[in-house]
């Protein structure tokens, strides 16, 4: 079968990230990004009880993953990725949607997140789901190698959605 062909969404379910899916959630967090979280990184995380969600396709495959720290009113989002061979198929969109449920379930109303300047399919996505720019912080990634990288801060009213 060849991948062109079938470029829909999978079936998926999701669940909360526990410990055991690390190995894994490493595996793909490594080849998503060139400077990616640590394995340290995602155990705080659980560690203090912030919501975060694995999808597993039809074989139990991880698809992706998010987390995100609760705030006063807000939810900020720390980290979405889809797996490289899954990418292009709207998994994302389903996990900006599970995060907005996530928001409303805890009577939260905004959604924030950090976008790397450089990252242009994950701005399109943010921008084409409702968020807007509302700020730029300044060398807040780091690089393999070179002066820090500048953020866009994006917001979402959850009531927009
Ligand atoms: C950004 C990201 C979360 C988007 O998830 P996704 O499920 O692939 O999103 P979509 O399926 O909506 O695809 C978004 C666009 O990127 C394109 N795209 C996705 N994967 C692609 C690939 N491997 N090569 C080329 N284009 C690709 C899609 O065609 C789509 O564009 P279109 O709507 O004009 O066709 C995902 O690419 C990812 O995890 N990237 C690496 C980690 C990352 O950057 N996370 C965000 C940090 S803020």
């Amino acid at each position: 079968m060849s991948a062109q062909l079938d470029r829909g969404l999978p079936p998926f379910e999701a669940s909360g990230m526990r410990l055991p899916d690390l190995t894994e959630v490493m595996a793909v967090e490594r080849r998503a990004y060139p400077v990616p979280w640590t394995h340290g990184n995602f155990v705080d995380s659980l560690a203090a009880g912030y919501p975060a969600e694995v999808l597993r396709g039809p074989r139990a495959e991880l698809l992706g993953y998010w987390v995100a720290m609760p705030g006063v009113d807000e939810l900020h989002l720390l980290n979405i990725t889809v797996a490289s061979a899954w990418q292009g198929r709207g998994l994302a969109v389903v996990m900006l949607d599970r995060l907005v449920n996530a928001c409303r379930q805890r009577g939260l109303t905004q959604l924030w997140l950090e976008v790397r300047v450089s990252n242009e399919r994950a701005r399109d996505v943010y921008l084409r789901y409702g968020f807007v720019e509302v700020g730029r912080r300044r060398a807040y990634y780091p690089v393999v190698q070179g002066p820090r990288e500048d953020a866009l801060l994006m917001s979402l009213p959850v009531a927009a959605v």
